[in-house]
């Protein structure tokens, strides 16, 4: 058998700067993922054209974000870690689902509510057409498993209603995947207001600490981070939502759980407590900074091998699924499309 893992497919935005939200809520536990199994991680830089890009930021970004994947520990020869727009399989696939999805089922989805909200002046079909490509990224792979946060779960949803109509219609072609939602510890929330998401566009620096934050500006945020008025750390998201917040920062990096923490810093202020917080993550980040500059500038090469050789992978898979659907839809043959 050519392969007897199952296989994982994820991504992000090509757009995205990452947080320590992104890094613990999923790069971290991206990768442990790959000895089990057989790994896929899109940079998804087509979905980003859904926003207006500047086209020298926008590279650069999408450049900064597969370094970051490989600073982070996925290792880019035993992942297949990609650019989306490198296998155009997707685009093309995205096409033909869009003629298996309805825009009554388009239109119920709130992210695509949300963002027209939020970008009134540029309402175009690439962004209700959205989950369709997301679909297709994950179907071209036949993958078993998504992991994926909460605000991704409608996607998943509408993912898995077309693989069913197109399998219902044309016998199994599509693996049915099913969504891979983190465990605790993983949802990071804002260190200004902790019952908002940790996010990069959150106009209170303060709030968010980016991944190549340095070790002196992160212990900055961590001391101002927003606690309450009792002193004493104990978990209770209601009613200490900061200092929960904290603690799961601490516990997913130190991997102690709610009591152990408690122990330790008991009869300590919240100063010392802040500080271990904000030590720990400057701690946990350096290896993946230092990585990230070695690889943006001596490694540069290698990260070009690694591109080519990921782009000849997901093609070679892509192509596979793609082959079939056409042929299941009665598309005429290419002569020469392997
Ligand atoms: N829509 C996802 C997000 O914004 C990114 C994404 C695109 C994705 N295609 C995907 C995630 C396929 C998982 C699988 O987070």
């Amino acid at each position: 058998m050519e392969n007897e893992k199952k296989v994982l497919y994820s991504g992000m935005q090509a757009t995205n700067v990452l947080t320590l939200g992104n890094y613990l809520g999923a790069l971290k536990n991206w990768v442990k993922l790959n000895e089990e199994y057989d790994c896929y991680f899109g940079v998804m830089d087509l979905h980003s054209l859904t926003v207006r890009q500047e086209p020298a930021e926008f590279r650069k970004k999408a450049k900064e974000l597969y370094a970051t994947f490989v600073a982070g520990g996925l290792d880019p020869k035993t992942n297949c870690i990609y650019y989306q727009s490198h296998v155009p399989e997707h685009a093309y696939l995205g096409w033909i689902l869009d003629c298996f999805t309805y825009t009554g089922e388009l239109s119920r989805m709130t992210q695509f509510k949300d963002k027209s909200a939020k970008h009134a002046d540029n309402v175009n079909a690439g962004l209700f057409t959205y989950p369709v490509l997301m679909a297709a990224d994950i179907l071209l792979y036949q993958a078993d498993l998504v992991p994926v946060g909460k605000d991704q779960k409608q996607h998943l949803e509408i993912t898995r209603t077309i693989a069913q109509r197109f399998n219902q219609i044309y016998g199994d072609v599509f693996t049915v995947p099913e969504g891979y939602y983190g465990k605790q510890g993983a949802k990071v929330m804002s260190l200004q207001e902790p019952t908002k998401k940790m996010s990069k566009s959150d106009e209170n620096v303060n709030s968010t600490i980016l991944l190549l934050d340095d070790k002196d500006t992160i212990i900055r945020k961590f001391k101002k981070a927003v606690t309450d008025s009792e002193a004493e750390v104990r978990y209770d998201e209601e009613n200490k939502p900061g200092v929960s917040n904290l603690m799961n920062i601490y516990g997913a990096i130190t991997g102690k759980d709610n009591a152990e923490m408690e122990r330790e810093f008991a009869g300590k202020g919240y100063g010392d407590f802040k500080m271990a917080v904000g030590e720990a993550v400057a701690d946990e980040l350096a290896p993946l900074q230092s990585r990230y500059r070695e690889l943006m500038t001596t490694e540069k090469a290698y990260l070009e091998e690694c591109i080519k050789e990921n782009d000849a992978r997901a093609s070679h898979t892509a192509m596979k699924t793609l082959r079939k659907v056409r042929r299941k839809v009665g598309l005429t043959d290419i002569p020469d499309y392997h």
